[in-house]
């Protein structure tokens, strides 16, 4: 069964972890990360990007496929089924559709109006018992069209967003998604702390998990990061898994034509990546 994202995050947070959110892209992507959370006995949190949910077939496919893989593979450790960067709209459309965690990206609106949306949507989570994350100062770089500048976010805009009651908060610390260019200035540690320390235990989300280094992801936990996002790192490793297997025609072999098997050198890579990074975040083991 799916489970809202409060209780693993306030764990993570206690335990001075991070839980991983992976995002989807399809029923393999889905797979790979469910069956190495089981693996590994870590708890996890699968994200759909507004896009993604309409490249698979709309959310309450997204939800049918997730509960299903639940069943059917035996799925016992935490997992919340949560919308990346969701509109206002898609949000409720989200949480018809049986997600059990949702983020509202205000970060785009003039704080008042980000406030007073994340205000409804607090009231909307809690009477059915759904996880909640918001976000101030927008995250760098480019996902699923969306173009961001990145930005420190402003430490009081983030604690007048944390005591509206929201799960998790998510604050642009010079963070981007996909790859970091060469002359990224790294994460404002300094930023980090100035939040955390105005919300008090709110747990803190990095978004663009791809491609910190090490040392990075580790002081940020050390400063009240509980949930770090990885879409790109997948994204990567899965493309060049697949162009290695058709590149050494090894694609040619067999029948020569069948996507069970076209698809799993991605599949495989996928989970090594999330392995990867569920040790990195500390999460293995604490499910
Ligand atoms: P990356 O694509 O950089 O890993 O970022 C993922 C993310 O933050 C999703 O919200």
């Amino acid at each position: 069964m799916l489970v809202s994202a409060k209780e693993m995050l306030e764990k993570a947070k206690a335990g001075h972890y991070a839980v991983g959110q992976f995002n989807i892209n399809n029923l393999e992507w889905t797979k790979a990360i469910l069956l190495t959370a089981q693996e590994n006995k870590s708890p996890v949190i699968l994200g759909v990007s507004e896009g993604a949910g309409k490249y698979m077939g709309g959310y309450t496919t997204v939800v049918g496929m997730v509960n299903g893989m639940l069943k059917e593979l035996g799925i016992t450790v935490p997992v919340a089924l949560h919308l990346d960067h969701g509109s206002y709209e898609h949000c409720y459309k989200c949480i018809e559709a049986g997600f059990s965690s949702v983020m509202f990206d205000g970060s785009h609106y003039p704080i008042e109006e980000n406030v007073e949306k994340t205000k409804e949507l607090v009231k909307v989570c809690n009477d059915k018992g759904l996880s909640l994350e918001a976000e101030v100062g927008s995250i760098g770089g480019e996902e699923d069209g969306v173009v961001g500048m990145g930005e420190c976010a402003d430490p009081q805009e983030c604690k007048a967003i944390a005591d509206l009651g929201v799960t998790m908060l998510a604050a642009g610390i010079g963070n981007i998604h996909g790859k970091y260019p060469e002359n990224w200035a790294g994460l404002s540690f300094e930023t980090l702390d100035n939040i955390q320390k105005l919300t008090g235990d709110m747990p803190l989300v990095l978004h663009g998990g791809t491609g910190i280094p090490a040392d990075m992801i580790q002081k940020a936990i050390s400063l009240g990061v509980a949930k770090i996002n990885v879409n790109t790192e997948c994204q990567l490793s899965f493309a060049e898994a697949t162009r290695k297997y058709i590149e050494a025609g090894k694609d040619k072999e067999g029948k020569g034509f069948d996507p069970r098997k076209l698809l799993a050198p991605g599949f495989e890579a996928i989970k090594a990546t999330v392995k990867e990074k569920m040790e990195l975040f500390g999460s293995i083991g604490k499910a």
